[in-house]
């Protein structure tokens, strides 16, 4: 039966390890995609996927593959492949992907060897009982050192140095073997067929022109077209319009059956009708019992966002409303800063997240927009008992503080021995704690620490990165919270705080936070009509200083008194500067002077 004849497997690689070119060539050999229509990296729709070279969304392909078997008969089989993405801010659409399968090719680039994220997947996928399929790409590189890589990699898994596959993803070589490898080894979806309709959500997407187009792999019975669905969550009823798969562009099919993967379309406009991790069921003979769903997307970090331009505050509303019916790991809300005026306090998953928000605003909507220092997630207890969830430094309580939480993480770093010291002492300056290491092979440690999100979130992967020559790795995941000493920085023009620069941090990196603001505003901002001093301070006391010092020359005394059109035109061009002027108490600041202060490293 066609359920028999069906395999889905993902593909778990280190971003840059060639799973993109890998799945480029299987849609070649199996013929889906015609030599003619090939484009490089050709399931990485979106434009900024394909400039970065990160697949964000989870996409599902289906191809067919023809077998001989022992017996000398043919079978066609279909697999599906599903892509998951590689980075850190994206891990929880990996484990929608993995439960979407029966299989997992690891994918480790032969001359790097695996890496702790590829490493943290592959742990998922063991948890979740796939079937592994081990592989090593770019034999073709001279650096490729596949004995080597094997070896590590057998021991990880438990298998034969001799089951790892070697394939080179650039020149096609052993494509063919590791889909005759993947038919073999993965086994088919259990399913009940004859059993009322179960199927998944696992992504679900806002087309402009066909509305929500709504991913998932059916588990049990099957769901024809213009059959009524029900969303089990909500009790909603739609009525399918389409169903097909992806192959690898839509193709409407008569139904799906257990194990298979494809899309649903029912007119519908929101994408929050069509809930990742829903289960969708026949509403004529519905199911009862809702399939195992994800774990909601939490945002860890979150910013402020503001028009450059103020009057572009209705557009970013909207802007946010069109990104947000892709990515329900976006929030959003409203926030006034008296420096920035009207925007946005948005919560991301990670930096990367808040990054290609950011650059889609700026590309796809056109909008020139600042965002305020990234910051995570505290719980801040007053005196009184009171807790408070602060996620803008801006509303720290004011007053004695009983306590701060911050968010922690448990850490894995994958590195090459030698640089073990180098980590300790990267770990050490961000406050974070050992919990143990492991050594992989004599060559290669993992090392677990608990850390700090707020040391992690922004720099920590670069620092890492650097300090090994590019050979470590990191992967973490979120750890509760911990007890800390931190404050809110303030930072004050001529006595008045700038809202968009206050800071939560570590007592022991105040100051020199402060001393940074500090001078660099000094910079910035221009010479007033009088002295404006420029403080950083923690609650009520200063913690350092600079002065811009008063303007001395009237500006129109340049014009020697004679001539009035010349005096008008300049002080109508004042008057144009100061539109663009914020005031802070008697301050005047240019909206620019902000803009940079926030956008210097
Ligand atoms: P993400 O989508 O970011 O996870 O990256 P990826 O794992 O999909 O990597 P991608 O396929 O984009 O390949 C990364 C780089 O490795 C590209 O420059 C490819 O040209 C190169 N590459 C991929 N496969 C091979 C291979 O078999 N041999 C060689 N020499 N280079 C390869």
């Amino acid at each position: 039966t066609a359920q028999e004849r069906l395999r889905s497997f993902c593909i778990i690689a280190h971003i840059d390890h060639g799973k993109s070119t890998l799945a480029d060539r299987m849609l070649q050999a199996t013929g889906v995609v015609q030599p003619r229509d090939m484009r490089a990296q050709y399931l990485d729709r979106m434009d900024i996927e394909r400039e970065r070279g990160i697949t964000i969304k989870s996409q599902a392909v289906r191809m067919p593959w023809a077998v001989t078997g022992a017996d000398g008969t043919a079978a066609t089989y279909a697999l599906n492949m599903i892509d998951t993405p590689g980075h850190v801010d994206f891990s929880y659409e990996v484990s929608r992907s993995l439960a979407a399968c029966e299989g997992a090719v690891l994918l480790v680039d032969a001359a790097q060897g695996i890496q702790a994220q590829t490493l943290a997947n592959l742990y998922l996928a063991i948890e979740g009982d796939l079937a592994i399929i081990p592989v090593l790409n770019k034999i073709d590189l001279p650096a490729a050192e596949p004995q080597r890589h094997a070896e590590e990699i057998a021991s990880l898994i438990g298998c034969d140095t001799d089951d790892v596959l070697q394939v080179s993803g650039k020149t096609g070589q052993g494509v063919p073997e590791l889909l005759d490898r993947i038919v073999e080894a993965v086994p088919p979806p259990s399913g009940v067929p004859d059993a009322p309709a179960r199927a998944m959500i696992f992504d679900s997407v806002y087309d402009t022109y066909r509305g929500v187009v709504t991913y998932v792999r059916v588990v049990d019975g099957a769901l024809r077209p213009r059959e009524r669905i029900e969303m089990l969550s909500t009790g909603a009823v739609h009525d399918l319009l389409e169903i097909g798969v992806i192959s690898p562009e839509p193709v409407p099919t008569q139904g799906l059956g257990p194990g298979e993967v494809g899309y649903l379309i029912t007119g519908v406009k929101d994408v929050r009708q069509s809930k990742v991790g829903d289960t969708v069921t026949s509403a004529l003979r519905p199911a009862t019992e809702p399939l195992a769903g994800y774990q909601e997307p939490r945002p860890m970090v979150f910013s402020g966002l503001f028009p450059v331009d103020g009057s572009d505050f209705p557009a970013l509303r909207e802007a946010l409303d069109k990104l947000k019916l892709n990515d329900a790991a976006l929030t959003y809300e409203p926030e006034t800063s008296v420096a920035l005026g009207f925007g946005f306090r948005c919560g991301y998953l990670g930096l990367l997240h808040l990054e290609i928000i950011r650059e889609r605003l700026e590309r796809e909507f056109g909008l020139d927009i600042i965002s305020t220092a990234p910051s995570v997630v505290y719980e801040v207890t007053t005196e009184d008992g009171t807790t408070h969830t602060v996620t803008n430094p801006s509303e720290f309580p004011e007053g004695r503080i009983a306590g701060v939480r911050e968010p922690v993480v448990r850490a894995t770093i994958l590195t090459p021995s030698e640089y073990v010291g180098t980590v300790m002492e990267l770990c050490q300056a961000r406050r974070g704690a050992m919990s143990g290491m492991d050594y992989l092979s004599e060559t290669r440690v993992e090392m677990h620490y608990t850390l700090p999100l707020a040391e992690i979130v922004f720099d920590f992967f670069d620092a890492l990165k650097s300090r090994t020559r590019g050979y470590a790795s990191l992967d973490y995941e979120p750890d509760g919270s911990q007890q800390a000493d931190l404050v809110k920085v303030d930072i004050l023009l001529n006595g008045d705080r700038v809202d968009a620069f206050s800071a939560i941090v570590h007592k022991e990196a105040a100051y020199s936070y402060g001393v940074m603001m500090t001078r660099r505003l000094k910079e910035l901002i221009p010479r007033q009509q009088f002295e404006v001093p420029v403080q950083a301070a923690v609650g009520s006391r200063v913690i350092s200083r600079e002065t811009i010092r008063a303007l001395r020359k009237d500006m129109l005394a340049k014009c020697y008194g004679g001539d009035v059109t010349r005096k008008r035109k300049l002080l109508e061009k004042q008057k144009e500067g100061k539109k663009r002027m914020k005031a802070i108490g008697r301050v005047d600041v240019p909206q620019e002077a902000f803009v940079a202060a926030l956008g210097a490293d």
